[in-house]
């Protein structure tokens, strides 16, 4: 098979972020004290995973960021924007979610990451007001001060490469319309002030034109529009989006798949959740809470395929609930009533009480994306990066076809998109040359 050229990572990986909050921070702390040998990268596919190479005789398992050289945590420098002027270790103790002589172990390296002023909008993050917020007389120049900003943090620390990944809050739901068709359309709004852009899409939009890989770590439209497509091929850089898979979700990918192929009926998935951390609160907006609700929601259906299993999921109920509830802070609970059917339409019922720290379960999602969208550029791969629909509760893919929600299929898809790049063979698992 055809090896593609990848460059080798040398020198430092800057990794910009919108929203200096509970994920991020966790993120960029958890680098730190893994860098400091304090803690292992627990949930890093890139970090603790393997891949397979060739037949299962030939006992070739490396581990992933070896066999496709990704950057090292060494290389990572951070650096990011937000509403409030909290440095990272002010926000990581704000954010409760990591214990204070963890951070109090790195706090010198947390305190060096000092959010920028934010592109900011109250109209789209209605629950959330800050000040530390760019001016500008129109969307095109605050998208210039935003380029201006990734250009100074490239030169003050002699960065090679940037990533960014949006970590910052979850904008109102906005329907896909003519601004975001073409990238002149969006261009003439930029300078129009058109409200039909969020502010997310300013900063990929300055993403891409410095050349800097975007991932989107919340359910906004952002990135999936034609225009931020068509900048991202006519730029040559690599973008992912949308919605980090992680709590409930995930759960769904993995519980999903397993039903369908042991073809076991769903009649119903009643999922709630309670959370009291900042996200909650924004999410008790209903215009933010549409935004995720839709990006909830897919993923059953696009799993399950009713149309082609009408029998077993033509009827299923699915509702999804969140509810702020500040005493929990980010430690959610997540639950799931499944309503199933087996043999001769017999029912069953599964209860999932999920426990679950939502930024433990992003942060190494965050992690993943920088060092993996920074080895795409460095493939020369750019446009829509299918291969990242792992990390994602509603991937971003070519027109025309759906998105691949089962983690499982998500994962070889990943797994076999590094072995093409290498010149390794595909596994597809057929597997009969051991019986020959
Ligand atoms: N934690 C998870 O498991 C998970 C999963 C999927 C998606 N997400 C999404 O990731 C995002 C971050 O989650 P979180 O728990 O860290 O939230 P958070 O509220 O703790 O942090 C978000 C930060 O973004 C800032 N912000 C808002 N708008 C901004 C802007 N325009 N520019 C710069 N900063 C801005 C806020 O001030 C806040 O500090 C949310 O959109 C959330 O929905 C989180």
């Amino acid at each position: 098979m055809a090896k593609v050229d990848i460059a080798e990572p040398k020198g430092k990986l800057g990794v910009l972020i919108p929203g200096i909050g509970a994920v991020s921070t966790t993120f960029i702390a958890g680098v730190e004290a893994v860098r400091k040998g304090l803690a292992e990268p627990v949930g890093s596919l890139t970090q603790m995973g393997t891949i397979r190479l060739g037949k299962r005789t030939d006992n070739r398992s490396p581990m992933i960021k070896d066999f496709v050289s990704l950057a090292g945590l060494e290389d990572m420098v951070f650096g990011g924007w937000d509403i409030f002027e909290d440095d990272c270790y002010e926000a990581a103790v704000k954010a409760g979610v990591l214990e204070r002589p963890l951070l109090d172990g790195i706090e010198k390296e947390l305190r060096a990451v000092k959010p920028m002023p934010a592109v900011f909008d109250n109209r789209y993050v209605k629950k959330l007001h800050g000040e530390h917020v760019k001016k500008g007389k129109n969307w095109r120049d605050l998208a210039d001060q935003l380029i201006e900003d990734i250009r100074r943090f490239r030169e003050t620390h002699g960065l090679e490469r940037v990533v960014m990944i949006w970590c910052a809050s979850t904008e109102i739901y906005i329907e896909p319309s003519d601004v975001h068709k073409t990238l002149a359309a969006f261009e003439k709004g930029l300078e129009a002030n058109d409200e039909r852009i969020a502010p997310s899409m300013i900063y990929a939009y300055a993403a891409l034109k410095a050349g800097v890989p975007f991932a989107n770590g919340a359910p906004n439209l952002t990135v999936d529009i034609p225009a931020i497509v068509e900048l991202s091929q006519e730029t040559g850089v690599p973008i992912a989006g949308k919605d980090f898979k992680t709590g409930q979700t995930l759960m769904k990918t993995i519980l999903a798949p397993g039903f369908k192929s042991r073809m076991i009926g769903v009649s119903g998935w009643f999922s709630t959740n309670i959370l009291g951390n900042r996200d909650g609160e924004v999410l008790d907006d209903p215009e933010s809470f549409k935004t995720k609700e839709a990006s909830k929601l897919s993923v059953l259906e696009h799993i399950l395929q009713p149309h082609l299993y009408p029998g077993l999921y033509g009827d299923l109920y699915h509702k999804v609930r969140i509810n702020y509830y500040p005493p929990r802070g980010d430690n959610k609970e997540g639950w799931d009533n499944i309503d199933i059917f087996g043999w001769l339409g017999y029912p069953m019922q599964i209860k999932i009480d999920f426990l679950c720290r939502d930024s433990i379960l992003a942060a190494p999602i965050v992690l993943d994306l920088a060092l993996f969208l920074d080895m795409a550029a460095r493939a020369g791969m750019s446009g829509i990066q299918e291969w990242l629909s792992f990390y994602f509760k509603s991937p971003i893919h070519a027109r025309g076809i759906y998105a691949e929600h089962d983690l499982f299929i998500q994962l070889m898809k990943l797994k076999n998109t590094l072995r093409h790049l290498k010149g390794e063979d595909l596994i597809t698992h057929l597997g009969l040359e051991y019986y020959d």
